[in-house]
């Protein structure tokens, strides 16, 4: 069993406003007052991303954002060094909806890794299959190249967090199973040749946090859906307390 830090990352995608957002993020600091051994971390919009972080600044929950800008000066964009001054410390960077809706290939998701390590924030970098991939038997020739391109901009030195999210299985109505999920995160592991926790996403619920927490080389998981139900979220909590 690992010994790092469980780490459960929520990600509210663009779903909250920013009342909703501090509404949301209130009732969770109520809730989690005993989760001591596992490191919460919520991913608002990047709107509301300084309410967020004013409020859980001085806990020891942390704050991400979604994704970040490559270039300066660029209409839309947020920067790593924005998303740092209104508190993140965490970067989510190429998950799939990025990488599938925005075109984002591992070019520019080592582009953002770089400036998520400027701005000094730990990049979470997102990586998994598409059903092809996997029916075409592609895992992990797929994973190896997210995770070399993808990293080829960071210092070995530099924390970081992979998060595995079988693109099929986000939005979907359960889980990866432990055989698949065991599998890439040994697979990960065997490559990164560094430290980094290795979280699972995709559909993840309460039920299957409870199989999932308990399989070696599992740090954590990236939640959709279920990080904005506080009861939901707390239980998937519950599960790497109770393992
Ligand atoms: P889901 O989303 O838990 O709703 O499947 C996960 C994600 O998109 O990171």
């Amino acid at each position: 069993m690992t010994q790092k830090q469980p780490l459960i990352i929520g990600n509210w995608k663009n779903v909250l406003g920013v009342g909703d957002s501090v509404r949301l993020v209130q009732a969770l600091m109520v809730e989690l007052q005993n989760a001591n051994h596992v490191e919460v971390v919520v991913a608002p919009s990047a709107l509301a991303l300084l309410s967020v972080a004013e409020i859980v600044r001085d806990t020891r929950m942390g704050v991400a954002i979604q994704t970040i800008g490559t270039e300066a000066a660029c209409t839309g964009e947020v920067s790593a060094e924005q998303a740092r001054e209104a508190g993140a410390t965490y970067a989510i960077i190429g998950h799939s909806e990025r990488r599938v809706q925005y075109g984002e290939d591992d070019d520019m998701v080592a582009r953002k890794i770089g400036e998520a390590m400027k701005a000094q924030l730990v990049p979470i970098l997102c990586v998994g299959e598409t059903r092809a991939e996997r029916k075409a038997n592609r895992i992990r020739t797929v994973l190896k190249r997210q995770i070399s391109h993808g990293l080829r901009t960071l210092k070995a030195s530099t924390p970081l967090v992979i998060a595995y999210e079988p693109v099929w299985a986000i939005g979907a109505k359960k889980a990866a199973t432990a055989k698949v999920v065991a599998e890439a995160h040994d697979m990960i592991h065997a490559m990164l040749g560094r430290s980094a926790r290795i979280v699972y996403g995709g559909s993840v619920d309460q039920e299957s946090a409870l199989t999932l927490a308990r399989l070696p080389f599992v740090d954590g998981f990236l939640v959709g859906r279920a990080s904005l139900d506080v009861a939901a979220f707390h239980g998937i909590i519950q599960a790497y307390i109770e393992r």
